[in-house]
């Protein structure tokens, strides 16, 4: 058996109206106001002012409130965490894995609820919103599944007569873990799992977008059996975020975010004295797709959009520059514009809704510059419509097309729902090749072709992370395709793979003369 005794969770079939209506009901009952969000440190509480959160949907649906972390109190959920490091990390692999899988079950019992609060804060669609809370599952269970294999008994190795060697795995002490607000559940909950998992306490930081997400998730951790003082929440924004990467207690930090970032964080690793910690991070990409004059038109056309229109381009996976042999591409754009016209764009709640809103309203302004630029230039293929007046005040961007005259006219990720097109004629695929590796990026790649060398020729050459042959590119599985990519792109290790807990833990081998 492939998989051994571990299961990816279940997908709900939303075309079935008998499944439909009972989750729509029960996530209306969640309603749309999720209380505050406060650091949590030792199980209690941050006290301090707070802010009011608006849902991306309407811009003025209150959805509840944050309070912002400061210097201190970042300083403070350190230190708790440093105090509950030793009885954590002496708590067997076993009972740390127990308590994931438990967190694992409540999640998927409180599915409309964090369908609700993934709508409102994050704009998730009905589709999206299952897709992530069954990927933060998946997570917590394989991640436990590793802690056993991982963490559970020493490893032998070889050695002389006489000589016994044990290599152990442990946990490295206090880590950071800060997510995005693209994938507030999974990918925060991921990183989380991963470090409890190796034996590590956390300070976990979601993002100042989506703080409420974060602090279900980090609520229903405790409330599945991790101590409180094995996991600490910090709710706030970059403020906090650099107080918890410079403080010299740390031992790892985990992020996920946009490649600038993660060159701050970087830095402020380098510019401490102390131990030397490991940053693994999971930033952006150009994402590039090839498609050759083989490729079957259908199949291109539906893939392009799920791959950029799906979660409305907010993917660090997604598709970004799609290169089309020229003898093929008037019809495939021409297809790829019809099914793009075929997009509903509005409230992430209705089950027909493809595209929900953008994040917030600086991001929207981001894509409007940069669609705006095309037009000027006349490079704007097409453009979709915005939802109509009940959600006027939501941060709403259409699907947009953009024909390039060449890649290097695109030089950095545009995050959202807008796909770049450049053709190539077939002599001139190695060039192609090497524009995508001269972007420094290499998360995800796509490729549509019949023949194979052309499909070997496209991977031996780039070290993109994860290609994706006559399929769509995103949506990587937990344990079946690991993700994570090189460069600009991230550190690795791939997460949702079995190099991922190493990683986050500290090796030990004990050589013993018998
Ligand atoms: N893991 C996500 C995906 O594969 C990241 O964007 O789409």
């Amino acid at each position: 058996d492939l998989f051994g005794s571990r299961r990816n969770s279940r997908g709900l079939e939303l075309a079935d109206e008998q499944v439909l209506e009972p989750l729509l009901t029960a996530i209306s009952m969640a309603g749309s106001n999720f209380g505050t969000a406060a650091s949590i440190i030792d199980g209690v509480d941050v006290k301090g002012a707070s802010r009011i959160l608006l849902s991306p949907i309407d811009g003025k649906t209150e959805i509840g409130r944050v309070i912002d972390a400061d210097a201190e109190t970042a300083s403070k959920a350190v230190a708790a965490m440093a105090a509950g490091f030793r009885p954590w990390s002496e708590t067997l692999a076993e009972t740390r894995a127990s308590v994931l899988e438990r967190a694992a079950d409540i999640l998927e019992e409180r599915l409309p609820a964090f369908l609700a609060v993934l709508a409102l804060e994050a704009g998730k669609t009905l589709a999206d919103g299952i897709a992530e809370v069954r990927e933060a599952v998946d997570f917590c269970r394989y991640y436990a599944a590793e802690a056993r294999r991982l963490f559970g008994a020493p490893v032998a190795m070889p050695g002389p007569t006489g000589e016994e060697n044990r290599l152990t795995y442990r946990g490295r002490g206090v880590f950071a873990a800060i997510a995005p607000w693209n994938f507030p559940l999974a990918i925060f909950m991921g990183q989380t799992a991963a470090a409890l998992a190796a034996g590590n306490t956390v300070v976990a930081k979601p993002a100042e977008q989506t703080p409420l997400v974060g602090a279900m998730a980090v609520r229903l951790l405790h409330e599945a059996g991790v101590p409180a003082s094995a996991l600490a929440l910090l709710v706030g924004d970059g403020t906090a975020g650099a107080a918890l990467t410079a403080d010299p207690r740390i031992a790892g930090v985990a992020f996920t975010g946009s490649t600038d970032t993660a060159f701050a964080i970087n830095r402020t690793l380098a510019a401490k004295r102390g131990p030397i910690v490991p940053l693994i991070a999971e930033t952006g990409g150009l994402n590039a797709m090839i498609v050759d004059a083989t490729a079957l038109g259908e199949q291109v056309t539906d893939d392009v959009i799920t791959s950029a229109f799906r979660s409305a381009g907010q993917r660090c996976s997604a598709l970004r520059l799609l290169f089309v042999q020229e003898d093929v591409a008037d019809h495939m754009i021409g297809l790829i514009k019809g099914a793009a016209a075929e997009l509903k764009v509005g409230d992430p709640r209705r089950p027909d809704t493809d595209l929900g809103p953008i994040i917030d309203r600086e991001q929207t302004e981001k894509l409007a510059i940069h669609v705006a630029a095309w037009q000027g230039k006349g490079g704007v293929l097409f453009s979709g419509e915005a939802p109509g007046d009940t959600l006027a005040g939501g941060t709403y961007f259409p699907p947009v097309i953009i024909e390039l005259p060449d890649a290097e006219a695109l030089d950095r990720e545009v995050f959202g729902p807008v796909l770049h097109v450049v053709r190539y004629k077939a002599k001139d695929l190695d060039r192609i090749i090497e524009s995508i590796a001269a972007s420094g990026y290499g998360l995800t790649l796509g490729i549509h072709s019949r023949i194979e060398a052309t499909v070997k020729r496209i991977v031996e050459r780039l070290p993109v992370g994860n290609v994706y042959v006559n399929r769509n590119m995103i949506g990587a599985v937990v344990g079946s395709q690991p993700f994570g990519g090189s460069g600009l792109s991230g550190t690795g290790p791939k997460a949702g793979g079995p190099n991922y807990l190493t990683r986050f833990a500290l090796e030990q081998v004990v050589s013993i003369n018998t």
